[in-house]
């Protein structure tokens, strides 16, 4: 269970949770990242994923993946920065990703796409561009367990956090709350020991983080604790 506090009135307890990004890791040590992620004690690892056309960079494939499935117990979840991604993902499922996220920038029938993902008996994802209006997944929202906001033009890690997709959080966060629904508000890109206070107080409850990780001269399990600080600090106030 990821680290939780009350929110600003009191009403709500709402979590923080990383999810580190291992784009910017060191892929000669991609499995030794993973234990040591686990060992921060992340509640699991986001695999962004490109393929040089809805994106301008390639990143990892499936098989990547899998080679890290058996390392750890921890939840995979793939951020599909993929063009038309239908074909691909039954490739991320059995590779061990039980969560999958796709854009809707990236495919022609989102709903239809969505129904691939749960059918595979995986859990649903959207996320959304900076110039992506949160009425883009409106009509999906009952059909996905996360909707992730970029903070970032997606692409490449270690970019400047967005601080105007705090209002995008802010109108997906009143959505989710104001219909009951059991989804969570992620943002990724840019999140560190400072951008995180804003976007936890905007309504964001997980929070992808991967340079802001690596960079740590302390380590991995300082950055994840000092991140994470900073987030419930942020909700009470403190
Ligand atoms: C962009 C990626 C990055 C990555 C996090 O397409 O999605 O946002 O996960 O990168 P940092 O934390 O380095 O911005
Ligand atoms: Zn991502």
């Amino acid at each position: 269970m990821a680290p939780t506090a009350p929110d600003a009135n009191g009403a709500t307890t709402r979590t923080v949770e990383i999810a580190p990004s291992v784009l910017n890791a060191d892929f000669s040590r991609l499995g030794e990242t993973c234990t040591e992620l686990e060992r921060a004690g992340v509640g699991r690892i986001h695999w962004d994923v490109m393929d040089g056309q809805f994106v301008p960079n390639i990143s990892m494939g499936p098989a990547v993946i899998a080679s890290c499935r058996p390392l750890v117990d921890l939840p995979f979840e793939a951020h599909l920065m993929v063009r038309e991604p239908d074909g691909l993902i039954p490739d991320f499922v059995a590779a061990g990703c039980s969560r999958v996220l796709v854009h809707p920038e990236a495919c022609t029938h989102l709903h239809r796409t969505l129904g691939v993902i749960a059918d595979l008996g995986a859990e649903p994802g959207v996320a959304i561009n900076p110039a992506t209006p949160t009425s883009s997944v409106e009509w999906v929202l009952e059909d996905v367990r996360q909707v992730l906001v970029m903070t970032v033009n997606p692409g490449f890690g270690g970019q400047a956090y967005i601080a105007s997709m705090e209002g995008k959080v802010e109108e997906l966060r009143d959505l989710v709350d104001r219909r009951g629904l059991d989804v969570q508000v992620e943002v990724d890109g840019g999140i560190t020991a400072d951008t995180i206070e804003p976007a936890a107080r905007a309504g964001a409850e997980v929070f992808v983080v991967g340079s802001a990780l690596f960079r740590d001269p302390l380590g991995v399990a300082h950055a994840v604790e000092e991140i994470t600080g900073n987030g419930l600090a942020a909700l009470t106030g403190g």
